[in-house]
């Protein structure tokens, strides 16, 4: 019972975290009719709990596998997973240092802004793609372990969060790039 809840928390936590929230922080800069350095704040406290979120529903993953006797980093799903939350660290780590404490110089904070919008929009895509990777690996398991029907109920429910989930937070990144939706 316990390890069904950990198994079923990590989808959750994941999609709350990295893809709702972590779309919303993404467009803080421009959604928000504030003072850039409260944008900022929230960017930041906003990624913070991405993050945090991440690891909890990353932790509930692992601890499901070990307490289950299922093999972890198996795989595909699990390996670029990995991969976007040490990016994801990194992002936030380098963002913190250079833009809010100790801050960089401002030429060097002016030439790293590129950057951190390029490297931020990479990482977020790289989670879609891990997210769309892991609603079909949750599908497949529950089709061949659990009895559910191919195109039954359940499997188009999975299938079609999945579609919204890709296709409404891939539209983040081109807000990102309509230059007449910032606000400064
Ligand atoms: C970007 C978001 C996500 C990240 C970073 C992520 C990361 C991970 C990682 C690192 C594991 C490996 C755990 C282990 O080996 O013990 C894992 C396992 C798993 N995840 Fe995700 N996950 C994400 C989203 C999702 C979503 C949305 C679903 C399903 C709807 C899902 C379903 C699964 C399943 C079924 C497993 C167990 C099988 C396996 O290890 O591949 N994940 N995830
Ligand atoms: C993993 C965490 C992070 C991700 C994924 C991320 C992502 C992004 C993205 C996508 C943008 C572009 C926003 C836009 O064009 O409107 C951006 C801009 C920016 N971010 Fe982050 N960020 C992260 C953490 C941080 C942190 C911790 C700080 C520290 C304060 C920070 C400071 C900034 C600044 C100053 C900008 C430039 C805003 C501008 O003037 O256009 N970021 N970030």
């Amino acid at each position: 019972m316990y390890s069904f809840f950990l198994i079923q928390i990590h989808p959750v936590l994941m999609l709350i975290g990295l893809i709702i929230m972590g779309g919303e922080a993404n467009i803080t800069y421009k959604a928000l009719p504030l003072k850039k350095e409260i944008k900022k704040l929230i960017h930041l406290i906003l990624h913070a709990i991405v993050l945090i979120l991440g690891i909890v529903g990353i932790c509930a993953a692992f601890k499901n596998h070990n307490e289950s006797g299922i093999a972890n980093m198996y795989s595909l799903h699990s390996w670029l997973g990995i991969g976007v939350i040490s990016l994801y660290a990194i992002q936030w780590i380098f963002g913190f240092v250079m833009f809010f404490y100790p801050g960089g110089s401002e030429s060097l904070r002016n030439q790293s802004i590129p950057w951190q919008v390029l490297f931020g929009l990479i990482v977020y895509v790289l989670a879609l793609g891990t997210a769309s990777l892991g609603f079909l690996e949750k599908l497949t398991f529950m089709e061949s372990l659990a009895g559910v029907a191919k195109y039954g109920s359940e499997a188009l429910i999975v299938n079609f969060t999945a579609i919204v989930t890709r296709e409404y937070y891939s539209l983040a990144p081109l807000v990102l790039e309509r230059q007449c939706l910032r606000r400064l």
